[in-house]
């Protein structure tokens, strides 16, 4: 019986991988620009850590967590997101006593067990971002500046910011308190989640995708009607901020994210063109200014944000960069000729010249029908002939066109026309 890929995740073949390297190179040449380190944490994590920060009544949690008991009776899980792994780290490491502000970046594989379609899967890989250290409402600005240069770095047009502030631990119960009594008056219009949520966690009623609740809580009060002094203060900073790194946005109440550790602001990239489906949001974030406290660390705020590498690549164009690198393909007849070639792919593979030549006995038909679905540029013919004089007869795929060329003193003219050819 074949075995099948577990429900909800994929494999990358060849053929799509150039897109995502072009989407992690464009990231990772943007945070370096930006002062930002990447760090790698366990995609194992104590189910405890995702409990505290992620919250015990977010759907994730509640729902979507991959959790087993391990053989020592130990509950763990797999990470369903990544700040919550990077703020462990940045504790235990004891961060904040080596530099006053840490900017990380991570990339890798995130696991949350929703229902599968197009845009959403079981494993997911994210790019993301945290920045510890200070509440410069800058910060926040700088980073969805950052967010907007790797969106223009791939081309994806038609992405737009969606900000929000969700508040403080000051204004945030007040604002709890306001919902709750205007969620009590339309209870008989939401759907079961939501009725229970509005007790345990009202502002994800704001959040659900049921039409009737986006109906009901249409007139809902915003964050942004009660935010304290220091809040207004924060989230106009972030604002200037924005107009002066030159990023747009439309300010978005509704955005109140699947996860509970934000405060202050929260945001998030959504697709307006193009075949993106349902799943539309290509990143968000947002800071979490007591999260590293409430994981038992010091009293740093944070801030941060993940892009979805599946949603991201979807959106952007096959493109030149994705074209594989020029490669000459050693077509030959005969064992000495066969050697020839190997002696000279070891020498060209050395200096990164992509080389290759066929496996087993082919006629010289057949090795040239390979180097043209390889997509090589040249074909260095080799006979018995070429071997004794020391010679490649070189064929241009794309013209046709076969000359002779003298490898007596070495390899160098051959990379020279590969070279010669490596903008085409
Ligand atoms: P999130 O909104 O849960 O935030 O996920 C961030 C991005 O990951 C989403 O915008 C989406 O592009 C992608 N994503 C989420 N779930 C799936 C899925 N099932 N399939 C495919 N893509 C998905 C976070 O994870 C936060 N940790 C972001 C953050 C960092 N906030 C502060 N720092």
């Amino acid at each position: 019986m074949k075995i099948e890929s577990v429900r909800g995740m994929n494999d990358l073949l060849p053929e799509a991988s150039a897109k995502w390297h072009r989407v992690e190179s464009a990231a990772r040449r943007t945070f370096a620009a930006f002062g930002y380190r990447e760090v790698r944490t366990p995609i194992i994590e104590s189910t405890e850590l995702f409990v505290r920060s992620v919250g015990e009544t977010t759907d994730i949690v509640e729902k979507e967590t991959y959790t087993f008991t391990d053989r020592n009776g130990k509950s763990l899980t797999l990470r369903p997101e990544g700040t919550a792994g990077i703020v462990r780290a940045y504790i235990e490491s004891n961060r904040h006593t080596v530099e006053p502000v840490s900017k990380w970046f991570y990339v890798g594989p995130m696991y949350r067990h929703e229902r599968p379609q197009k845009g959403r899967y079981r494993e997911f890989f994210q790019i993301g971002a945290e920045a510890f250290g200070s509440d410069d409402p800058w910060i926040d600005a700088e980073q969805l500046a950052l967010v907007a240069e790797i969106l223009a770095a791939v081309k994806t047009p038609g992405v737009e910011l969606r900000l929000n502030s969700l508040g403080c631990a000051t204004c945030r119960p007040l604002y709890r308190a306001t919902l709750t009594r205007f969620l009590d008056g339309v209870a008989d219009r939401l759907c079961g989640d939501c009725q229970r949520r509005s007790a345990t966690n009202p502002l994800r009623t704001l959040d659900c995708k049921n039409p009737g609740c986006i109906e009901a809580t249409a007139s809902a009060p915003t964050t942004i009607e009660v935010l304290c002094d220091a809040c207004r203060i924060h989230f106009a900073g972030v604002q200037a901020g924005l107009a002066d790194s030159g990023v747009s946005f439309v300010l978005e109440p509704r955005i109140v994210r699947g996860l509970d550790y934000y405060t202050h602001t929260t945001f998030e990239f959504v697709a307006t063109l193009g075949d993106v489906g349902a799943q539309n949001t290509v990143c968000g974030g947002g800071r979490y200014d007591g999260l590293v406290a409430a994981l038992g660390g010091p009293a740093v705020p944070g801030v941060g944000f993940a892009f979805g590498i599946e949603r991201l690549v979807s959106l952007i164009a096959d493109d030149d960069a994705d074209k594989q690198t020029p490669l000459i393909f050693f077509a030959t007849m005969g064992d000495a000729a066969a050697r020839f070639a190997h002696r000279a792919l070891a020498t060209l593979r050395r200096t990164s010249i992509a080389a290759e030549c066929d496996y087993g006995t082919k006629s010289l038909k057949a090795q040239l029908r390979r180097a043209g679905a390889l997509g090589a540029i040249f074909v260095a013919i080799v006979g018995d002939t070429e071997v004794g004089r020391n010679v490649v007869q070189l064929k241009n795929m794309a013209s046709g066109e076969q000359t002779e060329v003298d490898v007596s003193s070495g390899l160098d003219a051959l990379r020279a026309r590969l070279t010669d050819t490596a903008h085409l």
